[in-house]
């Protein structure tokens, strides 16, 4: 496997990702771990002070009835877990989730990609538009596209130039058609270098794109010289885990492919616990090198705290035993989506239509709002009828780049019971038919 030699990163990270300076303090640590050397470097806390003397985690039981098991941090890793600590994340987590990357997308550890921690992997996608991201740079979006993503680029000066996604996700022929004809499209603007995109059970469209469209949009990623920022987050929620489509991060280096163009995002969020904020990414060096600055001089470091709940559970767990659990809560999920789409359909079928998902927790909702077929504008529809009608969703809206006009409505069944769904979809269908005027 070689690194792409197309990939010039002196030119890569951004003006001001270059900007960053080592951190008086972090820069040093590793000094810290030459034999015999005295450290007065860090303002470290005493941790005799702390009020902790374990932390104890207790696991539910995997099969109802069985005896709780505990967990215990405690000596050398408590003291990891209460202290400043390593940027990237407790070495011995970054290391596990180094073999989890190899093992899961078929990536020997060659050197020329690594792994860092964040607080939850929108802590890392912020960060890393941040290291790439120029004022007046072109960015290529899906559209639809995750409002989380488009909140943090509000505060870039940037061109989203909005890539429509259909049931099987980002479309190759219409990134192609994009990059060709890019000057006449969008005269005057810079030629993009990075690609945002969604992969498996997006937010918000539930799609996920197959093989086939993966290599094509990787071939056209290579020859327009493009970063695919691959953002994962529902990956580990893919219901059928038999067929998993092999990630952008896996097929750049398939048959031997020059690596170092794909930067992924992973997330502990939907599989461990979203409050722990943890998240990862796994990319080139050279620009996680930035990340890590980034980090080291604005918010020092993830949680080691939560980092050290979840390393022993890792080591509790081993790698066959992490996805096994990742598996019964793609299960749990798969079971919450067969329910929720049965009372959909019961609800609303001929005033919406929407992709049955293949993974992550979203139906997103195409609403019939007109009788005569033309589209119409979720918008205030969801925001006040269907508030004031007790049911509460994310017009589609919210998800455009660029603004616009949309009739589709995100739902999520991740909570639902299905007294709940009912009563949804029921006072959905109450608010199309409303509009529609046939109330
Ligand atoms: C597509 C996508 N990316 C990133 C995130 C952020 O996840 P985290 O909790 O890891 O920050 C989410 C959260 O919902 C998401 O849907």
């Amino acid at each position: 496997m070689a690194q792409d030699s197309s990939l010039d990163w002196s030119t890569l990270i951004s003006e001001r990702g270059r900007r960053w300076e080592p951190s008086a303090i972090r820069g040093l640590f590793p000094l810290e771990k030459i034999p015999g050397m005295v450290s007065l470097l860090a303002g470290k806390p005493n941790a005799d002070t702390f009020p902790f003397s374990a932390i104890k985690v207790d696991l539910k039981p995997i099969i109802p009835g069985d005896p709780v098991e505990t967990l215990t941090v405690e000596s050398d890793a408590l003291n990891e877990a209460l202290q400043y600590g390593a940027t990237a994340g407790l070495p011995n987590l970054v290391k596990w989730i180094e073999n989890l990357q190899e093992t899961r997308h078929k990536r020997a550890k060659d050197g020329s990609w690594r792994v860092s921690l964040g607080s939850g992997s929108q802590d890392l996608i912020n960060k890393a538009f941040h290291s790439l991201v120029n004022d007046d740079d072109s960015i290529l979006i899906e559209s639809p596209v995750y409002s989380g993503t488009l909140g943090l680029l509000n505060r870039f000066q940037v061109n989203l130039i909005e890539l429509p996604v259909d049931n099987e996700g980002l479309d190759p022929a219409k990134l192609e058609e994009t990059l060709d004809n890019f000057a006449t499209l969008y005269p005057g603007k810079r030629f993009p270098r990075l690609l945002y995109t969604i992969p498996t059970g997006s937010n918000p469209t539930g799609a996920t794109a197959p093989e086939s469209r993966r290599q094509a949009v990787l071939a056209l990623a290579r020859k327009h010289n493009l970063l695919i920022l691959e953002d994962d987050a529902y990956h580990f929620l893919s219901f059928d885990p038999t067929h998993l489509v092999p990630s952008y991060f896996e097929l750049e280096a398939r048959d031997g492919g020059k690596t170092g163009r794909v930067v992924r995002f992973d997330s502990f969020s939907k599989i461990l616990s979203s409050g722990m904020r943890l998240g990862f990414v796994t990319g080139p060096k050279e620009l996680l090198d930035v990340i890590d600055l980034h980090t080291a001089n604005t918010n020092l470091q993830p949680s080691s705290t939560t980092q050290a709940m979840v390393l022993v559970l890792l080591n509790k767990w081993g790698l066959d035993g992490f996805i096994a659990h990742t598996q019964r809560v793609a299960a749990f999920y798969k079971a919450k989506r067969d329910m929720f789409e049965r009372v959909a359909h019961r609800y609303l079928d001929g005033l919406a239509t929407w992709v049955s998902p293949e993974a992550g927790m979203f139906l997103f909702l195409d609403l019939h709002l007109t009788k005569d077929g033309t589209a119409g504008d979720s918008s205030s529809l969801i925001s006040t009828t269907a508030v004031q009608k007790g049911v509460l969703a994310v017009p589609g809206i919210g998800f455009l780049p660029n603004g616009g006009v949309s009739s589709f409505v995100r739902v999520s069944f991740s909570l639902a019971t299905e007294q709940d769904a009912e009563l949804a979809f029921e006072r959905l269908r109450e608010c199309v038919l409303e509009a529609r005027g046939e109330a």
